[in-house]
C-alpha cells in the first residue's frame, strides 16, 4: 500500500529578486505510512512550519516531489 505521505528531496526558498534568497528546507526525505506516529522537532527558524504547511498543502515547495496516498500533489487544483 502506498504511504500515507511521501516526500522526496523537497526543497524550500523564501525571497528572491530584491529580497536575499534564502533555503530553508535543503531537501527533505520522508515517507509515513499509515498509523505511523512521527515528531517534528528543531530550533526556532529550522523550517517546521515550513515544512508543515508543505505537507498540509498550505505552501508550495520549491522542488521535489510530494505524493498523498500516492497521489502526486504537483498539478492538483486548489479544489
Ligand atoms: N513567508 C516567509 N517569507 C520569508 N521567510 C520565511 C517565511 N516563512 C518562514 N521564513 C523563514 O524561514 C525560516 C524557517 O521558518 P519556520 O518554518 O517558521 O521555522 P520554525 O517553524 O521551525 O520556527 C526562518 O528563517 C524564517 O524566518
Ligand atoms: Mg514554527
Amino acid at each position: 500500500m502506498a504511504d500515507v505521505l511521501a516526500l522526496r528531496q523537497i526543497r524550500k526558498f523564501y525571497g528572491g529578486g530584491k529580497a536575499p534568497k534564502v533555503e530553508v528546507l535543503h531537501g527533505i526525505d520522508l515517507q509515513l505510512g499509515e498509523g505511523e506516529f512521527a515528531a517534528l522537532i528543531g530550533p526556532s527558524g529550522s523550517g517546521k512550519s515550513t515544512l508543515l504547511n508543505i505537507m498540509g498543502l498550505l505552501e508550495t515547495p520549491s522542488s521535489g516531489d510530494m505524493a498523498i496516498a500516492g497521489e502526486a500533489t504537483q498539478g492538483l487544483d486548489d479544489a
